[in-house]
């Protein structure tokens, strides 16, 4: 991500504490969308608002690629239903995604595209912390392994991503 364009609340890469507990990388990543959602959509400024919205499209991507990736399948036997209702919803975020990723982000449409992309991430976010991670504990699974494997796979997307846009650069 370009400094110039640091707003202070990057998507980091995990801290070691929280790898053997990945509903709380999970938490992490849906605070910090709420956190860049709230200040975008209470934000008139054209700067603020394009910044914000890089890192939502950015911290989204990743986000949603480690819950497909990993997560996902890891848990899915836990409730199979939601999981692909939750899968279901993905694909049409990545829809959003993909289109707002090919926009200057400060034309209407856009800002139309990006409050949609909001309201349906907050809602599913919310679906997820509310109604699957409470069963989750109750299951009583070995975390552990999972929150290793999210992790792993999450520091590699970001390395493969910062590789692709250097050579975009060059
Ligand atoms: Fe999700
Ligand atoms: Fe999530």
């Amino acid at each position: 991500m370009d400094n110039d364009n640091d707003t202070g609340q990057e998507f980091e890469p995990r801290g070691v504490q929280a790898i053997d507990r990945p509903l709380d990388m999970l938490l992490k990543d849906h605070n910090l969308v709420r956190k860049l959602a709230d200040k975008w959509l209470n934000s008139d400024d054209i700067d603020i608002k394009k910044q914000c919205a890089r890192q939502i499209l950015q911290g989204l991507h990743t986000h949603s690629r480690v819950e497909e990736s990993v997560f996902y399948p890891d848990v899915r036997d836990i409730d199979p239903a939601m999981i692909a209702h939750f899968e279901q919803e993905h694909l049409k975020v990545d829809d959003l995604l993909a289109t707002l990723q090919g926009m200057t982000l400060d034309e209407p449409q856009a800002d139309r595209l990006m409050r949609e992309l909001i309201t349906a991430t907050l809602r599913h976010i919310e679906q997820e912390e509310k109604e699957f991670f409470p069963k989750l504990e109750r299951a009583h699974m070995d975390m552990a392994p999972i929150g290793l494997e999210m992790a792993a796979f999450e520091a590699n997307l970001i390395h493969m991503q910062a590789q692709v846009s250097d050579r975009a650069r060059k």
